[in-house]
């Protein structure tokens, strides 16, 4: 049901890319709901103390479920976009590479750490997102998305570093 909510766009924003849309998703009341409850659902006996999210649909997925599990959400940005003092690195996408920053009082060592992103392709991002937190002594539960695409390899990749990853659903 969830993933049948999921458009496709082909070619989208190159050719060659299949483009998962949520947006077809979050415009349905029980839809973005059920993703909601389901995320919320696995991580509430978790202890997590913090959601992260990455930009920019990552804030959509995350701060709901922040909100749902009584959590502080913690936005990682792409450059330039926070006001205060940052840590940052940079990553490779599917189609491109940018670089993504966190405050440095938003995570504190120890903390234990909810990653939220909707989609997870070749891993670039996530993989940066972990390492930011983890600099900041921050410890990553686990990598919660939306939408898995296994066929580019990101879920293996962070795997293979030692990640947890959980996702609602999978495309090839
Ligand atoms: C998309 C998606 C993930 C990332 C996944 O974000 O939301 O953050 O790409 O790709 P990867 O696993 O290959 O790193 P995008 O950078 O397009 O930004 P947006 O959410 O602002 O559209
Ligand atoms: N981010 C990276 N690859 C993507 C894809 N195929 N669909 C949606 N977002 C993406």
């Amino acid at each position: 049901m969830l993933k049948s909510l999921i458009r496709t766009v082909p070619h989208y924003p190159h050719q060659g890319i299949m483009f998962r849309d949520i947006t077809t998703l979050l415009k349905d009341p029980a839809g973005l709901r059920d993703m909601v409850a389901r995320i919320v659902a696995r991580y509430q006996d978790m202890q997590i103390d913090v959601v992260a999210g990455i930009e920019s649909r990552g804030f959509i997925v995350g701060t709901p479920v922040a909100y749902e599990l009584n959590l502080g959400f913690v936005p990682i940005r792409k450059r330039g976009k926070l006001p205060s003092e940052t840590v940052g690195r940079d990553y490779e996408l599917e189609y491109g590479s940018d670089r993504i920053e966190i405050h440095v009082d938003a995570i504190k060592p120890g903390d234990r750490v909810l990653l939220v992103d909707d989609l997870i392709a070749t891993g670039g991002t996530a993989e940066a997102a972990t390492k930011l937190i983890e600099d900041m002594g921050g410890i990553v539960v686990e990598c919660c998305f939306v939408i898995d695409l296994p066929d580019i390899g990101g879920r293996a990749r962070l795997e293979g570093q030692g990640q947890k990853v959980f996702a609602l659903c999978e495309f090839e």
